[in-house]
């Protein structure tokens, strides 16, 4: 079946059709410079679309680094996504989930009965002694449970801080500690590829010697699991006494919502802290314009809601907007490599975002998986979390949009709660590998290293100049100075996001990537540090460098160089990934590991891991004469040859 044209195709550029720009719910270009002109009225409108209890008395205050929106205004999250909506939308699906296959069937969630669950979950969370301001750990898988305990947290003015269901116990226990924690949510397992993973015991492990006082347990496969006395309940249990009805919080716009976890250039992930009215205002304001949610949309975002993109666009963006949003518990692959297709075509989705690393993934499992069903619901297709090449920009395009839908290459991070760069699929251009213009009210822009613009395609440094955009970060959490180093120290008063970026003549914004020790393997954030700090817990290692290797499908992967205390044996290698796994979670093994005697370094003692991705790439290293040991590169150079 072909479905209705959403785009067309002019000088080498895609463009919204007539019946797109009719739909959208922007599609007047002169939003572009009405709001880069006075970005403050336009988010104060946007704003005034939501539900405050009292309106703010100043829209934007900045004393740098800090700022804040919509001082003196009063919001609940909870009661914006839920209790706005139930005169008109009341039987209205507001989630549909679909479990891994063949373990369930699909719920829907109508916004009535997603309002009563998150009532009922609110007065549990008080029962257990959680107020406003508490910090309440989720670690849990894709099943609805998930945006119910945020909602509810978020109804009672508590701090959720999620834990991607695939970390360790240790990576956890962390985030547990470091937020301090009084209460976890997490659940007996979860099914994966056909296979049990056990969740609680994970969780059992992480809590020990933290502040933790509650753990509440889903049921979701069913399993024998060990319960603590006094401390561990089972939610269906405590959710079967609890009232239907929960007072929501009354909460001041810069109260904090969520401290979301993430890694940046040291060893420990950080605490990045999202407020309430700014970040509701876009969340709320990127879906109704990017995604350009309408009433009768399905909306499916793939990312685990471990992620900020989870949050963002697997949560809270939709439901502010009244939208239908669809989630699924499984992975990509399994039965096989056609579910995702077959529930696009179940449940008729008409936006679709995912990530290049998914993209690249079904180029490569053949079009047979594809070609089975009808995909022709599908209106507007999304894409995030690392830069997306021309081909595979092209095969989502013709395969699942079936050359029909706009993609919107959306950029942000954790640190920004939304999206800050995209096109508009009422306003267009789509261009192949470039994400588009600043959001409007946004100002993005590319500088050069003494703080100048650049010129059209020349490269730079990525930065937002004030006014900052509503759902920035406001801090590291725990951490003030962090905060300053990271985001506020390369040019003063204007944040810097770490990646490299150039613009072209309409000022059109193409990300490079990162220019610091982060990576991206397989869309998820990790810093070398990290997997190093893992790798030197191994007794028999004394010292090691983590960097990453292109991957045609993971777009990176992390590669080790570790130099022994004594000599090398056999096992090391799958020692060392097991360590990997354990303090971190799979994503981040080490794709190759090389047993190396030295390292280049400087003469001060850093290590030069600028030299060994080149080598990685098989580029030229340019000068070493400066390093402390330049025979170290040849003896790598030589040891990489022969792996490969
Ligand atoms: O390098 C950029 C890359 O992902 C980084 C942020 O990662 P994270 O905090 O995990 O958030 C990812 C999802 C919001 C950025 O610094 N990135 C994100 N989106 C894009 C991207 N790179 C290129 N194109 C994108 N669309």
């Amino acid at each position: 079946m072909v479905g209705e044209v959403w785009v067309k195709r002019e000088d080498g550029k895609f463009w919204p059709s007539e019946e797109m720009k009719k739909k959208a719910n922007i599609s007047d270009e002169s939003i572009y410079e009405k709001s880069y002109e006075d970005p403050i009225s336009f988010w104060e409108k946007m704003a005034g679309e939501l539900h405050w209890f009292e309106k703010w008395s100043k829209p934007y205050e900045e004393n740098m680094p800090y700022f804040k929106w919509f001082i003196g205004g009063k919001i609940n999250m909870s009661y914006n996504c839920l209790d706005r909506h139930l005169d008109e939308r009341g039987d209205k699906p507001a989630i549909i989930w679909e479990p891994e296959p063949p373990h369930g069937e699909t719920r829907v969630l109508t916004y009535r009965e997603l309002y009563k669950e998150v009532n009922k979950f609110a007065n549990v969370l008080k029962s257990l002694g959680v107020k406003k301001g508490d910090r309440v750990g989720i670690y849990l898988p894709m099943i609805p449970e998930v945006q119910i305990a945020m909602l509810a947290c978020a109804r009672i003015g508590a701090v959720h801080t999620v834990v991607f269901s695939a970390f360790s116990s240790e990576s956890l226990k962390h985030r547990l500690v470091d937020s301090n924690a009084k209460v976890l949510i997490t659940a007996d397992g979860y099914y994966r590829r056909g296979k049990v993973e056990d969740l609680k015991s994970k969780a059992d492990k992480a809590v020990e010697g933290t502040e933790v006082e509650h753990v509440v347990v889903v049921r979701r496969i069913g399993s024998d699991v060990n319960m603590v006395e006094g401390r561990d309940h089972f939610w269906d249990e405590l959710m079967e006494n609890a009232e239907d009805f929960c007072e929501p919080e009354v909460m001041e716009s810069e109260d904090p919502l969520f401290i979301l976890y993430t890694s940046g250039t040291t060893g420990k992930p950080k605490g990045i802290i999202h407020e309430t009215g700014g970040y509701a205002t876009q969340a709320y304001t990127t879906t109704k314009f990017i995604f350009d949610v309408h009433d009768d949309d399905i909306f499916w975002c793939t990312a685990d809601i471990g992620w900020v993109t989870g949050h963002t666009y697997a949560c809270y963006g939709p439901l502010l907007n009244g939208a239908t949003l669809l989630t699924y518990e499984g992975a990509p692959d399994y039965p096989d490599p056609g579910v995702w297709w077959s529930i696009i075509e179940k449940h008729k989705v008409t936006i679709f975002y995912t990530a290049p690393t998914a993209i690249r993934m079904f180029e490569r499992l053949g079009e047979e998986w594809i070609d089975k069903y009808d995909l022709s619901s599908l209106r507007i297709l999304g894409s995030v979390g690392e830069p997306i090449g021309e081909e595979a920009w092209m095969w989502f395009f013709e395969k699942i949009g079936g050359g029909r839908c706009p993609i919107v290459d959306t950029w942000w991070q954790t640190e920004t709660g939304g999206i800050l760069i995209s096109s508009l699929p009422g306003i267009g251009p789509f261009i192949p590998t470039f994400a588009g213009r600043p959001f409007p009210g946004v100002r993005m822009t590319i500088l050069n290293e003494n703080g100048e613009e650049t010129k059209p395609n020349e490269e730079g440094y990525l930065v937002q100049k004030s006014p900052f955009a509503p759902g920035m970060l406001r801090g590291v959490f725990g951490n003030p100075e962090k905060y300053k180093e990271e985001y506020w120290s390369k040019f003063e008063g204007i944040y810097y996001t770490s990646d490299g970026a150039y613009k072209d003549e309409d000022g059109n914004i193409r990300i490079i990537g990162r220019l610091d020790d982060v990576m991206k393997v397989a869309g998820h954030r990790l810093s070398t540090a990290e997997v190093e700090d893992a790798i030197t817990k191994h007794p028999d290692v004394a010292e090691c460098a983590v960097v990453p290797r292109p991957d045609k499908i993971k777009g990176e992967v992390p590669v080790a160089f570790v130099i022994l205390k004594g000599d090398y044996r056999e096992g090391l290698e799958n020692e060392i990934k097991d360590i990997v796994r354990k303090e971190i979670g799979p994503t981040a093994t080490p794709a190759e590991i090389y047993f190396v005697d030295d390292v280049p370094k400087t003469r001060s003692g850093k290590i030069m891991r600028r030299i060994l991705k080149k080598l990685l790439r098989g580029e030229d290293v340019g000068d070493i004469t400066t390093l402390k040991n330049p025979e170290s590169v040849a003896a790598i150079k030589e040891k990489i040859s022969k792996t490969e």
